[in-house]
């Protein structure tokens, strides 16, 4: 990217920044009551879900520096009056553990222009992030200058205005690591790979950490710095993770902290987008669980 490319990245870094500390706060205080629509893909909306997207929009459109933006809520190309870049996200993950008061998420991704996504894979990402909405709201943002995964933090300055500070220079995912998050578990029923392969976690002591929310279940294997988010698929149990919106932004954090991801049997960031609403299996964490994973998902086909 040559500088004014950096700068435009640096100004919208911002802006997203500064909508992540407003949705922050429409989760704290807003209601988690359903609303009458469902979206594209037939979930029911919860009312945070259109706030949270409407901050986001919003925020693209202020930056002025987005052409086209998208979301897991509006999955088609929204016009946001600006140049450089296309912005896709999903505004609130985990919205069926929102009411239990369980960590959620925002994820995005930034692309260049090319007026359209169809045809591009995760390698043509600039940059992307995922916010977590815990007990406290962090940040993992890929910086394009440093190239390296950076997490943030929110504190307050001498005047108690929120500000982020960086407090991770660099994430890195280790090579192995014993930690596993078993998503989409359902498909262990009919997948027989998936069922040896939790057989073989439990058997050899890999500690169980999982939330149903793909943000914070995939946000612990940056900062343990090991471990192996999985949601693999089957015939009765399909793909629900979405492509632009989830996987492929997390595959690209994961493998810029020098991590590994899988569909099963090659990189997520190899995969070419063929529509906005497409969805993939995902396995993403360390690369000696991650080629397990492969391998058993090789071996064990149905
Ligand atoms: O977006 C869908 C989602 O809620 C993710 O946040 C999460 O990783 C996944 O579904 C959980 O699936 P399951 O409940 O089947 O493990």
């Amino acid at each position: 990217m040559d500088s004014e490319q950096i700068a435009y990245l640096n100004q919208l870094k911002e802006h997203l920044f500064h909508a992540i500390l407003e949705i922050s706060d429409v989760i704290m205080y807003g209601d988690t009551h359903h609303v009458e629509t469902i979206n594209h893909f037939g979930d029911k909306q919860l009312s945070l879900d259109v706030l949270t997207d409407e901050v986001m929009f919003e925020t693209l459109r202020k930056s002025k520096v987005v052409k086209y933006a998208l979301s897991e809520e509006k999955p088609e190309l929204q016009d946001m009056g600006g140049d450089h870049f296309i912005v896709s996200f999903d505004p609130l993950d985990g919205s069926s553990i929102v009411d239990v008061n369980w960590s959620v998420g925002t994820i995005f991704c930034i692309w260049p222009n090319k007026d359209k996504l169809i045809g591009l894979t995760g390698r043509d990402i600039l940059s992307a992030g995922i916010a977590v909405y815990g007990p406290r709201t962090t940040i993992l943002w890929y910086n394009v200058e440093s190239g390296n995964v950076e997490e943030y933090s929110i504190k307050r300055d001498d005047n108690d205005k929120l500000m982020w500070v960086r407090i991770k220079e660099s994430v890195k995912i280790a090579e192995k690591g014993k930690i596993f998050a078993p998503a989409n578990m359902r498909a262990s029923a009919d997948n027989k790979a998936y069922e040896a392969l939790l057989e073989y976690w439990r058997t050899n002591k890999y500690t169980l950490r999982y939330t149903g929310g793909l943000v914070p279940d995939v946000y612990q294997i940056f900062i343990k710095g090991q471990g192996i988010f999985a949601n693999p698929v089957s015939k009765e149990a399909p793909a629900k993770l979405r492509l632009l919106y989830e996987v492929a932004p997390i595959a690209f954090l994961v493998e810029k902290a020098g991590g590994k991801t899988s569909n099963g049997s090659h990189s997520i960031l190899d995969i070419k987008v063929e529509d906005y609403t497409q969805k993939s299996p995902l396995a993403a964490g360390s690369k000696e669980e991650v080629e397990r994973f492969e391998k058993y998902m090789a071996e064990n086909r149905n």
